[in-house]
C-alpha cells in the first residue's frame, strides 16, 4: 500500500516530467484557468475525469459527489455551476455517470451506510418513478445499469433547470449540457445522447 510520503514523491516526479516536456507548462497555468469543460460526476475513484478523457490541469473544471447528483438546494455544485458558466465561460457540461455505481447499487439494494442515506434519497427518487420498469427486470445487473443511466437523465434535467443555466440560454450564451456514462470495466466512455442547449431541447427531455 502507497504511504503518503510515496504520494508526495510521485508528484515530485510528474512535476519534473511535465515540466521538462513544456518548461512553462506550470507558470502558465498559474496565470489562468481556461477550461471549456464542466465536469460533474462521482466521486468513485475509478473514475477519475482528466484521465479518462485526455484532458491536462487546467482543461476540466470539475465537480464530483456520490453518484453524481444535481441537487436544487446543493450550494456546493451550484456554487461550481455558476462560476464554471458565468465566470470560467465553459461551453459544455457533461454529466457523467458509471455502470456498477455504489451509490446506485445501494439505494437499490436499501442498504445503510449512514448519512450518506439522506444524500442517496435523491437516486430513490428516481427507483420510485421507474419502479415499473424496474420490476419488469430479471437481474440485479440490469436494474443497476438501466438505474445508473435514468439517473444520468435526471441530473442532466436537473443542471437545465437551475436558474443559471436556463438565464444562461435566455442570454444568448452558448452551454450545451451532456449525458454520459463510463464503464470501469472496459474504460470507454458512452455518449448517451442526452444533449440539451436551449429551453426546446429541455423540453424534448422532459417529453421522452
Ligand atoms: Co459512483
Amino acid at each position: 500500500m502507497k504511504s503518503i510520503t510515496d504520494l508526495l514523491e510521485n508528484n515530485r516526479i510528474w512535476a519534473e516530467r511535465i515540466s521538462a516536456e513544456d518548461p512553462e507548462f506550470f507558470s502558465r497555468l498559474s496565470h489562468q484557468q481556461t477550461p471549456k469543460y464542466l465536469w460533474i460526476g462521482c466521486a468513485d475513484s475509478r473514475v477519475p475525469a482528466n484521465e479518462i478523457v485526455g484532458l491536462e490541469p487546467g482543461e476540466l473544471f470539475v465537480h464530483r459527489n456520490v453518484a453524481n447528483l444535481v441537487i436544487h438546494t446543493d450550494m456546493n455544485c451550484l456554487s461550481v455551476l455558476e462560476y464554471a458558466v458565468d465566470v470560467l465561460h465553459v461551453e459544455h457540461i457533461i454529466v457523467c455517470g458509471h455502470y456498477g455505481c455504489g451509490g446506485i447499487a445501494a439505494t437499490l439494494k436499501q442498504q445503510s451506510y449512514g448519512l450518506v442515506d439522506n444524500w442517496l434519497r435523491h437516486v430513490g427518487d428516481i427507483v420510485n418513478k421507474y419502479t415499473r420498469e424496474l420490476s419488469a427486470m430479471t437481474s440485479e445487473k440490469e436494474r443497476s445499469d438501466f438505474l445508473c443511466e435514468m439517473n444520468v437523465i435526471e441530473q442532466v434535467i436537473n443542471v437545465c433547470n437551475t436558474t443559471i443555466v436556463r438565464d444562461t440560454w435566455l442570454r444568448g450564451q452558448d452551454v450545451s449540457v451532456h449525458g454520459m456514462i463510463y464503464a470501469v470495466e472496459d474504460g470507454l466512455l458512452r455518449d448517451m445522447h442526452v444533449h440539451a442547449a436551449s429551453d426546446a431541447d429541455l423540453q424534448m427531455l422532459l417529453r421522452r
